[in-house]
């Protein structure tokens, strides 16, 4: 079984987001369990590689322009995966206001390499594995092809490859004007529009709902959330237009790349059963490169992107606000939204039992990990997060919301602490009892933190139901 898995980011190359986390491990579990798999994306400014060789190009027709695309390989780093970069100015930025087209024209190379060019991409594949709207027009732009007929040749379509979509984040759609269709030069009549104060709109991630041969995301909880129009009632009416369901796959760790049994961002290491003096050594250094107090109190820990609608970072702040500043400490490390920014900088003026890191730096990442008793996720939606998976390996409690999949890792009063309701007085609630706890029974505390370190979520045992629903899709007709 061949497998080319599609993204806009992977780890080791390009890192935003949990996305290239997964988009790391999950080939490299794949092709660890006998699957051959390549990885393509685009070939950003910066993206530091040896060992490159470019092996062919390609001419996109593009917003009334041909354009040359020139197509890389390498392998992803500690790995047998085969990576391919495609190489334009379009796939240069990132952030700005055409990224949508930035990446309908990354899907539209991809969906022609498949087709025509197959042999410089390492094709014929037999699955497709798309990653979120960035890569989401894939699949229709492979059926359209082969549809229309462009050219008189076998597609892959013909030779029944299949297409999964996996949604990481249903926030980001790729929403775009309508002249995206003009743009890759597709008839109007395959997309599905939208009516928007500026006009009409289409959205990429809706297109490969409608065209994939099968949709997943990274949690069970999502996917049911998804079903029950938590998400989007639009989500909802196409799939009870296709008649299918998403289907939810828990997303695992790298429990290599992650393991403070070795991990070189530590000055020491530790497992299950050393894990409380070490931990308590880790967080004095911790508190003192922080410059807060060395105290005994409960260190909370929160990392992960400042993003204002989805990781709960208002909850946190009204939630401190209410808490004695002596009873806790707090360290927040990453980099986002102004406001959030803004807001986190006022509070460590006002507490000086707050420390606010505002930088995406891993080697930190990695002692608050293991220096912090408690990791916050209190996260208003969360298709699958990492964070709280990491924090049980190093045996840091995670204290999450119930939902997504937080809700499916951590189980309250044994692996960590869990609340319902998306208020900061449930937080504060469930911040108290961790505290009180951490306090009053030490031993008990200290029985959870093995116990979260025993939890296995790696992706040996998540890789199967991968492989298991690419057979059942080539199975099917
Ligand atoms: C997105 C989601 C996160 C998930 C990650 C990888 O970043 O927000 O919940 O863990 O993708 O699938």
């Amino acid at each position: 079984m061949k497998v080319l898995f599609v993204t806009s980011e992977t780890a080791t190359l390009y890192k935003r987001g949990g996305l290239a986390d997964v988009s790391y491990a999950l080939p490299v579990a794949l092709s660890n369990a006998g699957i051959n798999v390549s990885l393509v994306m685009p070939f950003y400014e910066g993206i530091a590689v040896k060992d490159v060789t470019c092996v062919g190009q390609l001419a996109i027709d593009f917003d009334r322009r041909r354009e040359l695309v020139f197509i890389f390989r390498t392998l992803l780093p500690h790995s047998h995966v085969r990576v391919y970069l495609l190489r334009h100015p379009l796939l240069n930025a990132y952030d700005d206001e055409h990224i949508a087209a930035r990446f309908a024209f990354f899907s539209k190379a991809v969906a022609q390499l498949s087709l025509y060019s197959e042999g410089i991409l390492g094709g014929p594949y037999d699955i497709i594995h798309c990653n979120d709207w960035h890569t989401a027009l894939i699949p229709l732009l492979i059926g359209e092809t082969s549809k229309v007929g462009y050219r008189e040749r076998e597609t892959i379509q013909s030779r029944k490859s299949k297409t999964i979509l996996t949604v990481h984040n249903l926030l980001y759609q790729g929403e775009t004007g309508f002249s995206i269709t003009l743009k890759l030069g597709f008839p109007k009549s395959i997309f599905h529009p939208f009516m928007t104060p500026l006009g009409k709109a289409v959205r990429l991630m809706t297109e490969g709902f409608e065209y994939a041969d099968l949709v997943t995301t990274v949690s069970p909880t999502y996917a049911k959330e998804i079903a029950g129009g938590k998400h989007g009632k639009r989500v909802v009416e196409v799939f009870k237009k296709r008649n299918d369901q998403i289907v939810g796959i828990l997303n695992g760790l790298d429990t290599k790349l992650w393991d403070p049994s070795t991990d070189r961002s530590l000055p020491i290491h530790y497992d299950a059963k050393t894990v409380t003096p070490a931990k308590a050594k880790l967080k004095i250094q911790l508190q003192q490169a922080l410059r807060l107090p060395v105290s005994q109190v409960p260190l909370f820990g929160f990392v992960g992107r400042l993003e204002p609608l989805q990781k709960g970072l208002d909850l946190i702040a009204r939630a401190v606000a209410k808490l004695p500043p002596e009873e806790y400490q707090l360290v927040v490390l990453g980099t986002g939204h102004k406001r959030v920014v803004r807001q986190y900088e006022k509070l460590t003026e006002l507490h000086h039992n707050i420390s606010f890191v505002h930088t995406f730096d891993e080697r930190l990442a990695r002692r608050i990990y293991a220096g912090s008793d408690i990791m916050l996720v209190p996260s208003k939606f969360e298709p699958c997060g990492l964070t709280q998976m990491i924090a049980m390996r190093y045996g840091t409690l995670p204290l999450v919301r119930k939902t997504g999949g937080l809700a499916d890792t951590v189980t309250d009063g044994k692996t960590g602490f869990v609340f319902g309701s998306y208020t900061s007085t449930a937080l504060l609630e469930k911040m108290n009892q961790a505290i009180t706890l951490y306090r009053e029974k030490p031993t008990h505390f200290a029985a959870m933190m093995a116990a979260a370190m025993r939890k296995d979520f790696s992706w040996q045992h998540q890789v199967k139901e991968y492989i298991g629903l690419y057979r059942k899709l080539l199975k099917s007709s």
